[in-house]
C-alpha cells in the first residue's frame, strides 16, 4: 500500500480561525477516526464546515488547514475542483444546472437562460433577497433524465420551462 506522507511545509494560518460547538467537534473527531491517513478526511470536514458557516470561508478554510495538517493551498485546491463546495455565500436555494452533453442536447441553456430571466440573476450570482442563486455544473449523474438541475440536496429531472417555473414559484 503507497502511504500519502505529510507534507513538510508548517501550516499558515492567517487570520481568523472558525471555532466549532463541542458537538461539532466531536463529530468531527468521529470522521478524523475513519480515516488512518488524516489528510483523507477532507471532504467530510469540508461539508461540516460549509453546513456550519454556509459557506467555505476564510476563517473555515483555516480552521481545516489546522485540523488537517495542510496548507492553505491545499485546502483551497480541493474546496475549488468540487461545485458542491461554495467558496462563497449562497442563497437559501442554490439552484445547479447540469451542463454536460445529455443535459446540453437536451435544453440545458434553455433551462440556465429562463432561471436567469425569471430571477435577473446571471450564473454565478445571489438574488438581492438572498433566496436563490444559479449556477451551471458538470454532469450530475441524472443524464437518463435530462434536462436537469439540483437545488440544495434535491434532484429536479425532465425539465421543461414551465416545470422549472412551478419548482421555483413553489419554493417558501
Ligand atoms: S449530463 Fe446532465 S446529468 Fe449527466
Amino acid at each position: 500500500m503507497t502511504q500519502i506522507q505529510p507534507l513538510s511545509q508548517p501550516v499558515a494560518m492567517p487570520g481568523e480561525v472558525a471555532v466549532f460547538s463541542p458537538e461539532v467537534e466531536a463529530e468531527i473527531d468521529r470522521h478524523l477516526a475513519k480515516y488512518p491517513v488524516t489528510r483523507s478526511a477532507i471532504l467530510p470536514l469540508m461539508f461540516i464546515v460549509q453546513r456550519e458557516r454556509g459557506y467555505l470561508d476564510p476563517p473555515g478554510v483555516s480552521y481545516l488547514a489546522n485540523r488537517l495538517s495542510l496548507r492553505i493551498t491545499d485546502i483551497w485546491e480541493v474546496a475549488t475542483f468540487y461545485s458542491m463546495i461554495n467558496t462563497k455565500p449562497v442563497g437559501k436555494y442554490h439552484i445547479q444546472v447540469c451542463k454536460t452533453l445529455s443535459c446540453k442536447l437536451l435544453g440545458a441553456n434553455k433551462i440556465t437562460e429562463h432561471c436567469a430571466n425569471k430571477l435577473g440573476i446571471k450564473p454565478g450570482e445571489t438574488t438581492a433577497d438572498g433566496k436563490f442563486s444559479l449556477s451551471e455544473v458538470e454532469c450530475l449523474g441524472s443524464c437518463g433524465t435530462a434536462p436537469m438541475f439540483q437545488i440544495n440536496f434535491d434532484y429536479h429531472e425532465n425539465l421543461t420551462t414551465g416545470k422549472v417555473d412551478q419548482i421555483l414559484d413553489s419554493l417558501p
